[in-house]
């Protein structure tokens, strides 16, 4: 008998689970309380349902061919990068081409979700839900709970002194929707995050003056690479992660700032991290700009409101403030689980590869979309929902839960060093290479996680995790894209459980749907010189491939690989001279996003 899951909530995890648990042949029911789907990507005129969503100028910061669903690309008319409306639209496209309303039950919160008696021997779960004031109970084999990683606004007032006596309007980004009613005023955005940027761009356009005040400090990038390919395209590549493997974080660390800080000085600006700070970035193309042009100047921390003023840590004083809006981010939780596996969930640490819960005798219950990532979160969540799933029908297996606790225990230990080095007088760079020593850190931007490193873990768990050796034996083409071009989601449907016939021909076709929408007026072929760099690329691309070619030819190789794998490998590479068609490696940018 088919397995029955309660999926909770229809944003873009919910709808991830409820197709990868049709997949698996797996019964769902999605529970969600607002009545349609797309969860943080339905946009609304208010905020009074208290729900985290986009604001109207809300444009995605990963790119179409990175951010899509596995084995749904976005038509080819679609922008790069899109605003908020268009992606729900594909949202909404990918739910009807997999039927996926019908599984939805709309206006319907699910408000707890406890073991079952018997949870030991089955690994059920009763849910209680419910509708229009009605409460419904039902016992289901499994739970994905997608509810989100931003669920309540984080207002930290009590860090600001004084804020209680301040007598102008105080807002969270979440009640933040469009800039009208912010003409002429003068506003203090405080928090620098996505957030934080966008909003202070946009408001910069008819404020009187934006006053954009920071911590930390941000890294900022943009949305377009040198050359004016898709950033994420450009950089996140599995090149790329094995180059930034094999250097010590520190070089990585210097080759990033270097590249980061061409396009301008981030110290020059204002922006640069703060000593001891965590690094972090956003993506923002305007923010620059508008720094240059003095419509967003950037402060450091407050450090106490008056009834009209902020005063800065460095002492500056800003009067006649009208607005201050916290652009300060969300906190999350899971109000329906049960302790102490609700307060459990919120410690990432206790989260196998973030999803299964460290604690449960049975391996029933999954988060999917609770993670940060360096790329797509949508993908992320695609692949969390394939494993878990077959998770569920035990066609993939976990350690038990002894194991993993006792893994946590030493982890939590290891975290705790690392806190006490962080309160060490010690220097960024100091700290990083203590880290380094000790093993436990690699990557220097943060929290998030490494976007290739994690997806191909999970895929490994799957199954689908494409072998690169093995597509060059059999598919060179396909396996030039797939290692040296960008690390698109359809490289997980190539091979293993659910594999999809139409991946090779979505990652050969990535570069023409990356173009098409940007290729809307063409013009006949100018007489234009080509410049010197031209002429590089034209002949770097070639000379490294002979190179290659001699190299395969060579004794070494001859002894190293089979006769049959070097034929093959030869002939591509011999064709691939011959069209010089390198789109995806002429613009080979450092691995920093
Ligand atoms: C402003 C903003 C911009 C972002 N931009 C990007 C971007 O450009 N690219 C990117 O990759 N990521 C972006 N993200 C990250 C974003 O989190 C993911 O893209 C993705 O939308 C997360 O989807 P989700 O389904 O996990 O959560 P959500 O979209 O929050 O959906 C959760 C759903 O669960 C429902 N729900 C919650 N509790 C219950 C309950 N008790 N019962 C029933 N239903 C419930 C909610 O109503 C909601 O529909 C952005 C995040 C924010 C906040
Ligand atoms: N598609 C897009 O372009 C887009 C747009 C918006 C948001 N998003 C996504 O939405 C999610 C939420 O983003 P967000 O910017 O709202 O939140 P966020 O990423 O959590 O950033 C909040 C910022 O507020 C500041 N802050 C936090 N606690 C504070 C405190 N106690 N006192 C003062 N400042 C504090 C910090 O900046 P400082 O340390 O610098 O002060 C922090 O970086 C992220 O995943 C983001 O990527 C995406």
């Amino acid at each position: 008998m088919a397995k029955r899951v309660a999926v909770i909530g229809a944003g873009v995890s919910g709808l991830s689970s409820i197709k990868c648990c049709l997949d698996e042949d797996l019964e769902p029911t999605c529970f969600e309380r607002t009545d349609d789907i797309g969860g943080l990507w339905k946009f609304t005129e208010t905020s009074e349902d208290g729900m985290t969503r986009v604001y109207k100028s809300l444009v995605t910061n990963v790119c179409k061919e990175m951010s899509c669903y596995s084995d749904f690309p976005f038509r080819e008319d679609y922008p790069n990068f899109m605003k908020q409306e268009k992606f729900w639209e594909y949202l909404q496209e990918f739910a009807e081409h997999f039927d996926l309303l019908k599984y939805i039950q709309f206006r319907t919160t699910v408000c707890s979700v406890t073991k079952h008696p018997d949870f030991l021997e089955t690994g059920q779960w009763d849910v209680v839900t419910e509708t229009e004031g009605q409460q419904d109970r039902a016992v289901f084999d499994a739970v994905m709970v997608c509810t989100g990683h931003f669920l309540n606004p984080h207002l930290p007032l009590e860090s600001f002194p004084g804020i209680h006596k301040f007598k102008g309007q105080i807002l969270h980004s979440q009640e933040y929707k469009i800039p009208e009613g912010f003409q002429g005023k003068r506003v203090l955005v405080i928090g620098l995050g996505n957030t934080g940027g966008d909003v202070a761009v946009e408001l910069s356009r008819t404020a009187a003056q934006v006053f954009l005040s920071t911590r930390t400090g941000t890294w900022v990038i943009s949305r377009c690479s040198d050359g004016g390919y898709p950033l994420n395209m450009m950089v996140t590549r599995r090149h790329h992660n094995f180059i930034a493997q094999v250097l010590p974080s520190w070089v990585l660390k210097w080759i990033q700032e270097r590249h980061m800080n061409k396009r301008f000085d981030h110290a020059n600006y204002g922006l640069s991290i703060t000593k001891g700070k965590k690094s972090k970035r956003i993506v923002n193309d305007e923010l620059p700009t508008c720094i240059l042009c003095g419509t967003v100047t950037v402060k450091t921390s407050v450090k106490e409101f008056t009834e009209t003023s902020a005063l800065f840590e460095d002492g500056t004083v800003e009067e006649n403030i009208d607005i201050v809006i916290f652009t300060t981010g969300y906190t999350f939780s899971f109000p329906f689980l049960e302790e102490p596996l609700k307060s459990l969930c919120t410690k990432k640490i206790f989260l196998y590869k973030q999803v299964f819960p460290s604690n449960l005798e049975r391996t029933t219950l999954a988060i999917i979309g609770f993670i940060s990532l360096t790329g797509s979160i949508l993908a992320g969540t695609e692949l969390q929902a394939r494993w878990a799933t077959r998770v569920f029908k035990g066609l993939c297996k976990i350690p038990p839960s002894q194991k993993l606790m006792a893994e946590v225990v030493k982890k939590e230990q290891l975290i705790e060093r690392i806190t006490l080095l962080y309160s060490l007088p010690l220097s960024y760079l100091e700290k990083l290479s203590a880290y380094h020593h000790r093993g436990l850190m690699k990557d220097p931007s943060g929290d998030k996680l490494d976007y290739i490193s994690y997806m191909d873990d999970l895929a490994a768990c799957i199954g689908t995790k494409p072998s690169i050796p093995l597509l060059f034996l059999q598919d060179p083409r396909l396996a030039w894209e797939v290692f040296f071009g960008p690390c698109t989601p359809y490289q997980y449907r190539l091979m293993g459980p659910g594999k999809w016939d139409g991946a090779r021909t979505a990652i050969l076709t990535q570069w023409d749907r990356t173009l098409k929408p940007l290729r809307t007026r063409v013009v006949p072929d100018s007489s234009k010189p080509a410049s010197r760099s031209h002429y590089l690329k034209v002949w770097a691309a070639p000379i490294l491939l002979a190179s290659l070619l001699l190299i395969c030819k060579s004794s070494l190789f001859s002894k190293l690989v089979p006769d049959k794998l070097q034929d093959r490998i030869s002939s591509y590479l011999v064709t691939r001279i011959r069209s010089c068609s390198f789109p995806s490696t002429s613009n080979a940018a450092i691995q920093y996003y």
